[in-house]
């Protein structure tokens, strides 16, 4: 079976000090403590371990062959898109680390592709970024899902994605800088708890706030994690649609309206969630995701589609590769 994941994470090997460039005490570092082991860092704090798969193609393609996954895509992690900071560091990073992903994929062309990162705070520099790395080789565009307080239906944002769409280029949606740290900062409820809130937010603002009225429908538009808690609740979105008139926003139809919209990838780790993302967004809008290689990704890539019970054959290669094909355009 022919197995895409779209949704899997680099870092570099090393690169240039970004605080002796700009100064700051909070940059992104890597500290290598072993043969194929690393911790991020930012700053002077531990962020989070990682091996070499990150950086090392021969790696990837190797665990990849192990779980039979054919073809991966990947991209950068959050805590390396700067959005908070001057633009001309922001592009500095998109640039660096958009060109480090491309010589990852180098390793094997056919088999790895990847996702730009873009200054997601100025409309004109993103875009310009968005094109370079559509013409260096990127096979689309990872967003964060908010610039500081500013949602999905924010006009530079929407102004972002319409560039997008009509460029033809693909849009992953990740969350990050999570809501409510100060109270989700134990025993990683920011992962657990804050990132699916951050994605059923960006959903939400982006019906209620009319991102999808106003933006081209041949916008491609993908969210991590399942959409977060999108689709577990959009029954209460609905009800509150139909019952309350400030519950509207500014979108014309009903949330339920818009989900031939978007996509969502498989990363739920769970059968019957998987299930409810199938009976919500029909089979042709999900795509096999894992977060490959970090402790909270799918650990046995492609086992949670293909032990699905409820899914076909047909079904399952769908979700597996096919509905990737056709999003990212990868020439099989
Ligand atoms: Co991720």
């Amino acid at each position: 079976m022919n197995v895409i994941d779209i949704h899997s994470h680099f870092f570099p090997k090393d690169w240039p000090s970004l605080a002796e460039r700009f100064g700051g005490d909070d940059w992104p570092w890597l500290r290598h403590d072993s043969e194929g082991s690393a911790m991020l860092m930012r700053g002077d704090q531990e962020f989070r371990p990682i091996y070499s798969a990150c950086w090392d193609g021969n790696k990837r393609l190797e665990e990849m062959d192990r779980d039979g996954v054919e073809k991966q895509i990947i991209s950068a992690t959050p805590i390396l898109f700067g959005y908070e900071r001057p633009v001309d560091q922001a592009l500095y990073c998109a640039q660096l680390f958009n060109d480090a992903a491309r010589e990852i994929c180098q390793v094997d062309s056919q088999r790895l592709f990847s996702l730009a990162q873009v200054p997601l705070q100025d409309l004109d520099a993103s875009c310009k970024e968005a094109s370079r790395a559509k013409a260096t080789g990127h096979v689309g565009i990872q967003i964060g899902n908010h610039v500081g307080l500013k949602n999905m239906d924010d006009d530079t944002v929407l102004g972002f994605l319409e560039h997008c769409a009509n460029e033809d280029i693909p849009i992953f949606v990740h969350p990050w800088d999570m809501m409510a740290s100060e109270r989700t900062k134990d025993y990683m409820m920011g992962w657990t708890v804050g990132m699916p809130a951050e994605t059923q937010l960006s959903i939400v603002s982006m019906i209620l706030g009319g991102g999808f009225d106003r933006v081209s429908p041949k916008l491609k538009i993908c969210f991590a994690h399942g959409g977060g808690s999108f689709a577990f609740l959009l029954g209460r979105l609905e009800n509150a649609w139909h019952h309350r008139d400030i519950a509207r926003g500014k979108s014309k139809y009903p949330p339920s309206h818009y989900l031939n919209r978007f996509f969502l990838d498989t990363a739920v780790f769970d059968h019957d969630s998987l299930e409810l993302l199938v009976k919500k967004m029909g089979t042709d809008r999900l795509m096999f995701g894992t977060d490959y290689p970090f402790p909270l990704g799918e650990q046995k890539m492609g086992h949670l589609i293909k032990t699905a019970p409820s899914l076909s054959e047909q079904n399952k290669q769908k979700l597996l590769a096919s509905n990737a094909e056709s999003f990212f355009q990868l020439t099989t």
